[in-house]
């Protein structure tokens, strides 16, 4: 199965993701396994270079033309760990007062224009989704750049951009109880 990404540009972006259908079908599965794929070999920077693509940590199906509520993620931390998820159905069933936002901001695979400013996140958040990769429901904790990630990628099932989570008139304006990391 191969990846096109679509951009921001399209309306179907802005658009609320559908829940996927349980037990997981063999082509959602597939779908899920190509995304991950395609973040991997984003990863590589041959690969990037050959094919013209760019190096993304998370990526939602809607983004490869699907309005399904799931999203893949997988990149490594500095200690080494690999984070890789690929979730189906996902509900955040908390989040912290405190908030964070990413010192250079955010990227997204399907925004070429450039978005500066602070994207508002939660600084802590706890999501249950069923992990393909695990094959079983699971609840996630994280904090900091993980939770950045789980909650850009869950934006974009109800159709949120990480710019929508910008001031547009005060972009670089910290918040009380926000940490930049
Ligand atoms: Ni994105």
């Amino acid at each position: 199965m191969k990846i096109k990404i679509v951009k921001d540009s399209n309306p179907i972006m802005h658009q609320r993701s559908l829940e996927v259908p349980m037990p997981l079908s063999d082509k959602d599965r597939e779908l899920l396994d190509a995304m991950l794929n395609h973040l991997k070999l984003s990863q590589d920077e041959e690969y990037r270079t050959k094919h013209n693509i760019r190096e993304g940590v998370g990526l939602a199906a809607i983004q490869t033309g699907h309005l399904k509520r799931m999203f893949v993620i997988y990149y490594q931390k500095e200690d080494g760990e690999i984070v890789q998820y690929q979730l189906v159905n996902p509900k955040m069933v908390e989040n912290s007062i405190k908030k964070c936002a990413l010192k250079n901001g955010e990227g997204c695979l399907s925004v070429d224009q450039e978005h500066s400013g602070l994207a508002h996140r939660h600084y802590k958040i706890r999501l249950r989704a069923f992990d393909a990769l695990q094959n079983k429901d699971i609840e996630i904790e994280a904090s900091g750049f993980d939770a950045v990630v789980l909650q850009h990628e869950y934006d974009h099932l109800d159709g949120i951009f990480f710019y929508d989570r910008i001031d547009k008139y005060k972009p670089l304006e910290q918040l009380p109880n926000e940490v930049i990391i």
